[in-house]
C-alpha cells in the first residue's frame, strides 16, 4: 500500500488553499463584505464548510455546470447535497413553478388541483396512502417523530449511530462506549442528557436492534435504509427486512428516510426492495429543489390522525408555508418529469463508469482506499474496506485525519485537500464528505474529467506515476 502521510496532505493543502485565494478574488471580496450583515459570511451557515476559507460565489447554474463571479466554470457533483437531484434551473421545473406563480401566486393557504396528481403518484411510488408536504426533510422528520411519539404513547426515538436526519433534536448526537452524546457543534438541545429522548444502535446490527426494542419504549426507528452521511454504509443481506419485522414484532413504528437514497432509483433504495415503512420521509429534490419535503404515513396512522385532528389542525407540526402550491408543482414536475426511470438509467449508467473508474486508481495507486455506490451516488473514502456501522465509519475518519473527533470536529486535512484540490481544477464535490452526484445532463466527458482530477491528485500523494486509463 501506499504510504500516505499527513505531512504530505498538510503541504499539498497549503498549496492549493494559495491557489485557491488566488484564483478567487471577486469571491473573496463579496465573502468579506457579506460578513458584515452574515453571521458567518453567509446567509446559511452549512455554505461556509467548502474548503478555502470561503466560498464561492454564483454567478450562473445550468444543468450540472456552475459558474463563479470570477469567472469560473465548475462541474457540479455536489447537486446542493442532493437538493439539486434534478439538475439546476431543470427547464421542467423552472416551467412548472413558473406557471404555478405567475397563474396563481406563491400560496394562498389553499389547495391546487395538482395536488391530486402528486398524491396518487406518492401513493404509486412508495405505497403509502397518505400525504403531507412540509418544507424541508428536517421538518417532516421532526414531525413525524411527534406523530410517532403520540401514536405509540411511547417516548425514546432509535436512531442509527452516527446517522444525520437534518437539525433533528433527537438524532443530532452518537454513540462513545455506551454514552450517548450531542455531536460537537450542536446547538441548544432540548434535552442535555440525549438519553432522555434517543437510544442508538450500530446499522446492520439487528441484535442490538432487538435488545432496544424489546423494553417496549421505543415509539419509532428512523433510519435511512443505507447509510450515507459518513461515507456509504450499505445494508447487508437481510437487514433491511430483519428492521421491518422486528419494528413490527415490538409495536415499535418504522421511519425510512429517503432524502439520500432516492438515488437508487425513482421509487429510492427501499421501493425496490419491496419493503414498505410505516412513515416514509424525503426532501431536498423532492420539488426539482424548490424547498419542499414529502411525508407519508400508513394506513394506521392516518386513520388515527384523522381522528385526532382537534380544531382546525394539530398543533406543533407544519407552518403557514407548508404545502405550498408551487412546491407541489415542484414535485409533480420532478416526479413526472425528471426523476423517472428513463433519466435514472442514464445517471446510474454514468455513475457506473465513474465509479469503476475510481476503483481503478485506488488499486494503481495502491491506496487504502475504497469507493461505494448508490444508484447515481458515487463516494470514496479514507479506509480499505467500507465500514459496517456509523460508529466503525466515524472512527475511522478520526484516526486517518488523526483529528480528535470532540475537539476538532468530523472532517481533517484530507477532506480539505480532495476538495480544494478538485474545486482548483473545476469540480465541485460536496463539502463534507466525498460525494459526487451525476446529474441527469451530465457526459462520459464530465466523469473523465472528474476522474483525471482525482487520478493527478494520486499521482501527487504517493509519488506514483501510473496511467488508470
Ligand atoms: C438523510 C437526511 N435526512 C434529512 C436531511 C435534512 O435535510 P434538510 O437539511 O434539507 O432539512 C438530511 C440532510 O442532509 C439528510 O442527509
Amino acid at each position: 500500500m501506499s504510504k500516505i502521510t499527513l505531512e504530505r496532505v498538510k503541504t499539498l493543502l497549503k498549496r492549493e488553499e494559495q491557489r485557491y485565494t488566488k484564483d478567487h478574488p471577486k469571491s473573496k471580496q463579496l465573502y468579506e463584505k457579506a460578513k458584515k450583515n452574515y453571521v458567518s459570511g453567509v446567509p446559511m451557515s452549512w455554505m461556509r464548510i467548502w474548503s478555502g476559507g470561503f466560498p464561492i460565489f454564483v454567478e450562473k447554474a445550468a444543468g450540472v455546470y456552475i459558474t463563479d463571479v470570477d469567472g469560473h466554470e465548475y462541474l457540479d457533483l455536489c447537486l446542493g447535497d442532493t437538493g439539486g437531484l434534478c439538475g439546476h434551473a431543470n427547464p421542467h421545473i423552472v416551467e412548472a413553478v413558473h406557471e404555478q406563480m405567475l397563474n396563481r401566486g406563491t400560496t394562498t393557504m389553499l389547495p391546487t388541483a395538482e395536488c391530486i396528481q402528486v398524491g396518487q403518484e406518492l401513493e404509486r411510488r412508495f405505497k403509502l396512502p397518505s400525504w403531507q408536504i412540509l418544507m424541508s426533510a428536517s421538518d417532516a422528520n421532526r414531525f413525524a417523530l411527534k406523530a410517532a411519539r403520540e401514536f405509540t404513547g411511547r417516548r425514546l426515538v432509535l436512531a442509527m449511530n452516527a446517522t444525520y436526519h437534518g437539525s433533528v433534536d433527537e438524532t443530532l448526537c452518537f454513540k462513545l462506549g455506551d454514552m450517548l452524546i450531542h455531536y460537537p457543534g450542536m446547538m441548544g438541545p432540548i434535552m442535555k442528557d440525549p438519553s432522555e429522548t434517543t437510544r442508538m444502535v450500530e446499522f446492520n446490527d439487528l441484535s442490538a436492534l432487538e435488545d432496544e426494542l424489546k423494553t417496549g419504549e421505543i415509539a419509532c426507528v428512523i433510519t435511512e435504509p443505507a447509510m450515507t452521511n459518513v461515507g456509504i454504509i450499505k445494508p447487508e443481506a437481510g437487514y433491511l427486512e430483519g428492521v421491518r419485522e422486528l419494528t413490527k414484532k415490538y409495536s415499535s413504528l418504522l421511519l425510512i428516510d429517503e432524502t439520500h437514497t432516492m438515488c437508487a432509483g425513482p421509487r429510492g433504495f427501499t421501493g425496490a426492495m419491496d419493503i414498505t415503512p410505516d412513515i416514509f420521509v424525503a426532501g431536498k429534490f423532492i420539488a426539482g429543489g424548490y424547498p419542499g419535503a414529502i411525508l407519508g404515513f400508513s394506513s394506521e396512522i392516518t386513520e388515527w390522525l384523522e381522528k385526532r385532528i382537534a380544531w382546525h389542525n394539530f398543533f406543533g407540526f407544519g407552518g403557514t408555508l407548508s404545502g405550498n402550491a408551487v412546491a407541489v408543482a415542484g414535485i409533480r414536475a420532478a416526479l413526472e418529469k425528471v426523476l423517472n426511470e428513463e433519466t435514472f438509467a442514464q445517471m446510474i449508467e454514468l455513475a457506473q463508469k465513474m465509479e469503476s473508474g475510481i476503483a481503478k486508481i485506488i488499486k494503481n495507486y495502491q491506496l487504502d482506499w475504497y469507493v461505494s455506490r448508490i444508484g447515481c451516488r458515487v463516494e470514496f473514502r479514507f479506509t480499505p474496506q467500507a465500514p459496517k456501522s456509523g460508529g466503525e465509519a466515524l472512527f475511522n475518519d478520526a484516526e486517518y485525519n488523526e483529528v480528535d473527533i470532540i475537539e476538532e470536529g468530523l472532517t481533517g486535512p484530507i477532506e480539505a485537500l480532495v476538495h480544494i484540490y478538485c474545486a482548483n481544477r473545476g469540480v465541485l464535490l460536496t463539502p463534507i464528505h466525498e460525494m459526487a452526484l451525476v446529474g441527469p445532463t451530465a457526459t462520459e466527458d464530465d466523469i473523465y474529467k472528474y476522474l483525471s482530477i482525482l487520478e493527478e491528485m494520486a499521482k501527487e500523494l504517493t509519488g506514483k506515476n501510473v496511467r488508470s486509463r
